[in-house]
């Protein structure tokens, strides 16, 4: 009994300990991280010389990394965060910069680039030179989150403006811009594109969640300022994005697939990220939408943070409950693979915006989904609603509490004196790696320690949302692939197809295809897939279960955007 007082005693002094180091962090690197951003904003910013006015700059960096681009993804997440800050009424005088933004977008969006004109899929191009010119190098494109977005950044002025008596700003310039982006997630939200780390071809959790939500808003915005053509449209679209949108959930993982294709675990910041960028606070718990004290997005963000504990050797050492240095996914490599700032900020996000959802609520929910998340903080939970007037509740959330802390404790750790946040910092020994002052990275700082302090942003409308019944659209155009190859087997073998898209089962030998022999020795079968879409494949040989592999390497091909496709290929 001693022993037990004196280590709850020493846990609340280490709980205490911690949250003051975390508080005193926070009162330092706020105004760096603000000051950060803002130094990579044309045209004044002191960090963004030769950014036009409005743009903001991915990073200073112009060598390993060449950073000193626009991305559109970045900028609408940056001015996301100062649109909050300013519509929360913290800062009056951003108003001119968000402005200059609206004008810098309003032209990016004209300019025809390798993606395609304004009305032929330029909207999907991913970054921009930073004097809104087009860049025309090689790149991972399109990438179909910038527009939903930037979309979201400018609903959300344009929802203060109508509550403050400009409406006619909104409908004359704001709404033609948020139009062309909400108009071109609602025509191609169905077709593929690289993930939010500009590497994989297929379709990306994150990415579907941001459209999704971007078509609510933008129905509502609609409805609101009498557009109401595009309302019907954009409701039917949004419907069938979040059909789609439970399709990344993998019951057996207990974990959100960031991405149908790519061949990898799946397990990636990509569904934290889009988890907290998701987050309405009136929807509660929902697990539909994702919501970050949601079920499914707890018992993924145990996955995801449980697969760094053992690959950074700065984790090593950690307790298995306790906060650690976290990536984009564990199998990444770029730049040496190594934790991000901003992935790491988010899992706190999550937990932070969990617990203002759980007190919103008064209570909190255990499911079997996410039991194990729960059994981190207390080994003998079982499932069931716990009141906030319960030990249970008491007990579970001020050791989710502490466990966010931690994760803003461990970026605090590797962060240099002065305050200054690269994109990454190394795996083995903590020092700032790749990009230096990542304008994300000060982004997501800002973001978190609002969290933290119980700030939401404006309610999107993920409330009370039904899953349709049955999803239409979700995978988009396909065509029938017929895939051929001349294999000789033994009595009992069989040949199977298996590849990087769920429609040849993901790399999943046990959800393979299996091939006809009726043409032996050529073995055949016709599978719809993905239309213009990448796709890595391979042919095994199962015998009583057991799994023969063809030879690397994969197999690729790129489908056509209509019609039909063969491939005749002889065994390897
Ligand atoms: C540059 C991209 O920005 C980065 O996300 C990616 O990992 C590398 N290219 C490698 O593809
Ligand atoms: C690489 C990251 O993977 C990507 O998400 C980001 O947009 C660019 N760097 C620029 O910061």
């Amino acid at each position: 009994m001693r022993r037990f007082v004196l280590s709850a005693l020493a846990l609340c002094v280490s709980v205490v300990a911690q949250s003051s180091t975390v508080d005193s962090y926070i009162s330092t690197e706020s105004p760096i991280a603000q000051a950060g951003l803002l130094a990579n904003i044309g045209p004044d910013g002191s960090k963004s010389s030769g950014a036009y006015p409005g743009v903001v700059i991915a990073s200073p960096s112009t060598t390993n990394p060449d950073y000193l681009y626009t991305w559109v993804r970045d900028s609408s997440l940056v001015f996301k965060t100062l649109i909050d800050q300013f519509t929360a009424g913290n800062d009056a005088s951003l108003r001119t910069l968000i402005d200059d933004f609206t004008t810098a977008e309003a032209a990016i969006q004209q300019i025809t680039n390798p993606s395609g004109s304004v009305s032929t899929g330029g909207l999907g191009e991913p970054k921009f030179n930073i004097n809104e010119t087009a860049f025309t190098g090689a790149w991972g494109r399109p990438q179909r989150d910038g527009p939903a977005l930037r979309s979201t950044a400018l609903i959300t002025y344009a929802n203060w403006l109508l509550a403050n008596n400009n409406a006619s700003y909104v409908s004359n310039t704001l709404w033609p811009i948020i139009k062309l982006d909400l108009d071109y997630v609602s025509n191609n939200w169905n077709q593929s594109t690289f993930d939010l780390w500009e590497e994989i071809d297929s379709s990306s959790f994150f990415t579907t969640a941001v459209q999704h939500m971007s078509l609510r808003q933008g129905s509502t915005l609609a409805t609101a300022i009498g557009q109401t053509s595009v309302v019907s449209g954009y409701n039917t679209q949004a419907d069938n994005l979040l059909c789609f949108l439970q399709s990344y959930w993998n019951p057996t993982g207990g974990y959100i697939t960031a991405n149908t294709g790519g061949g990898r675990s799946g397990i990636d910041a990509n569904t934290v990220l889009a988890s907290i960028h998701t987050f309405d606070v009136d929807a509660g718990c929902d697990a539909a939408t994702f919501q970050p004290c949601s079920d499914v997005a707890l018992s993924n963000l145990k996955v995801y943070v449980d697969s760094f504990r053992s690959i950074y050797s700065i984790n090593s050492g950690i307790a298995s409950d306790a906060a650690v240095a976290t990536g984009r996914y564990p199998e990444d490599v770029y730049q040496g693979g190594n934790p991000w700032y901003l992935t790491t900020f988010a899992v706190a996000e999550q937990l932070y915006d969990s617990l203002t959802a759980w007190s919103k609520a008064g209570s909190l929910n255990v499911t079997s989904t996410s039991l194990a998340f729960f059994q981190q903080f207390s080994s003998g939970v079982t499932a069931g609603s716990y009141a906030s007037s319960t030990s249970t509740y008491s007990t579970l959330t001020t050791a989710i509490k502490n466990f966010a802390d931690g994760f803003i404790a461990v970026d605090a750790t590797y962060t240099p004196s002065g305050g200054a946040l690269a994109e990454q910092y190394g795996r083995s020994n903590g020092t700032p790696v790749s990009a230096v002052d990542l304008t994300w990275s000060y982004a997501s700082a800002l973001t978190v320690f609002a969290a933290r302090a119980g700030n939401v942003s404006a309610s999107w409308g993920a409330a009370g949302l039904a899953v349709p019944a049955t999803c239409s659209g979700n995978s988009g155009p396909t065509v029938a692939v017929t895939f051929n190859v001349d294999a000789t087997t033994v009595e009992g073998e069989n040949i199977y197809v298996s590849g990087s898209v769920g429609a040849l089962g993901n790399w999943d030998t046990s959800s393979a295809i299996a091939m006809s022999a009726a043409n032996y020795p050529t073995w055949s079968v016709t599978v719809n897939v993905t239309a213009s879409s990448n796709i890595q494949y391979k042919y095994i040989r199962i015998q009583n279960g057991a799994v023969t592999w063809e030879s690397d390497p994969n197999n690729s091909i790129t489908t056509p955007a209509s019609g039909t496709y063969t491939t005749n290929d002889t065994w390897r």
